[in-house]
């Protein structure tokens, strides 16, 4: 029997996982036993890929070849060019880069489950590369058919040339890098829980990864990033932000970036990446949006002991990257698609079909109405 206190499934452990833990204060947050702190000082966003794939940290050499082999994996097969031109421009990007997941599963199917980090490696490789030729082949003088491959070997930098038309910015492309190893993990979270349920069917990587797309488009998941920066961008100023935000508390609404089930005392990776968004805000101007972004947090402690998480200052910090608010999310699922693999791989390890139960709350079972009578005079 569930209680409220349940629903949601908050604070029910569903399994066992080896990949990432919430330390239990709930302030804390490990990859594979390294603090995110670390991580986003030390490490860079394809090593991050690596330890969460193939479970322990490259050494140099196994780094300059998994970036090799990702920048080689990134060209897109024809037949999915042609799915992404006949995509309408008004496409969400999430459904995107959800279609060119499932259409790649029937070009190159999971035909081997030995082949499972190869598939995951060639997601992560080609998930920019469907964005971006969507993108500019719809909004970039119209039908470009952009060429999927640069000299960058981070992703990071790979996907801003792309966006942009040009190399990167050091310092952005630095922040992306980041924000691409907050994002990679974290434990049973909804979109993850998804991909474990798909996987524990016996179904294949890419249904399972498509399943987690579709869960983190919402935006109380990773969806929030993208409502963040729609919430952000609405306010003037700081005392309009002020006004505002105590209006939309009266109004019981919700204030997009802020609360977390499992964190209670703030998100460990929302420092991190509002260090980052002050950075930006200094170096390229436009410091308002980062003012008025610090006078919520401020609001939303006072009035409701809420804190942000990671979702509220990468908004800005995207925003500071020039990369469009409907890419937010989709920057997610780049990131993202290495913490499900892992939980892909660990559910196949030991699987068992999850499948829970329910309290019923319908009818008492009834008789099926006499098939003579008409159901009005019943
Ligand atoms: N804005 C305003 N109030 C919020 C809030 C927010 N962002 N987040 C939580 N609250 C309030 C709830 O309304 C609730 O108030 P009540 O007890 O008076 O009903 C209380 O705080 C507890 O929240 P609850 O919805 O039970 O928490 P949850 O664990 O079910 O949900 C989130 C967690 C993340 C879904 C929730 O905080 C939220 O919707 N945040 C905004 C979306 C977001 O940023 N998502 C990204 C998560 S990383």
């Amino acid at each position: 029997m569930t209680t409220d206190n349940h629903k949601g499934l908050a604070g029910i452990v569903a399994g066992q996982t080896a990949i990432s833990t919430v330390e239990s204060s709930g302030s804390g947050l490990f990859y594979r036993g390294y603090a995110i702190k670390d991580l986003a000082e030390h490490a860079s966003f394809e090593e991050v890929a690596y330890l969460l794939i193939y479970g322990e940290l490259p050494n140099s050499k196994e780094l300059d070849d998994y970036k090799t082999k990702l920048q080689s994996l990134r060209a897109l097969p024809n037949a999915l060019k042609i799915v992404m031109e006949q995509l309408p421009a008004t496409t969400n990007p999430m459904d995107v880069l959800r279609t060119g997941c499932s259409v790649l599963g029937t070009l190159e199917p999971e035909t081997d489950r030995g082949l499972t980090e190869e598939i995951a490696n060639r997601l992560i490789a080609t998930l920019p590369s469907m964005l971006l030729y969507w993108f500019r082949f719809h909004f970039h003088q119209n039908g470009t058919r952009i060429e999927t491959q640069t000299d960058d070997n981070s992703i990071a930098g790979h996907f801003l040339h792309l966006l942009h038309g040009q190399a990167p910015h050091g310092l952005q492309q630095r922040a992306i890098d980041v924000s691409l190893i907050l994002y990679a993990e974290h434990e049973f979270n909804a979109s993850t829980f998804s991909a474990r349920i798909t996987t524990s069917t016996l179904s294949d990587i890419y249904s399972a990864i498509c399943s987690a797309i579709g869960t983190l488009r919402g935006p109380l998941h990773g969806g929030a990033n993208e409502s963040a920066m729609q919430l952000i961008s609405r306010f003037k100023d700081e005392a309009d932000a002020e006004r505002g935000i105590h209006e939309m508390l009266a109004n019981k609404e919700l204030i997009m970036g802020f609360g977390h089930r499992v964190y209670r005392n703030g998100d460990p990776r929302s420092a991190i990446i509002k260090a980052w968004s002050k950075k930006l805000a200094n170096h390229h101007g436009g410091e308002m949006l980062f003012n008025i972004s610090q006078r919520i947090e401020k609001i939303m402690f006072k009035e409701k002991k809420l804190f942000p998480n990671l979702d509220f200052y990468s908004a800005s910090a995207y925003h500071y990257c020039g990369i469009p608010d409907n890419f937010f999310t989709p920057l997610f699922v780049i990131s993202r698609t290495c913490g499900w693999s892992a939980h892909i791989i660990e559910q196949r390890r030991d699987n068992r079909l999850i499948r829970p139960s329910a309290d019923y709350t319908g009818p008492a079972p009834r008789p099926y109405p006499s098939p003579h009578k008409s159901r009005q005079q019943q």
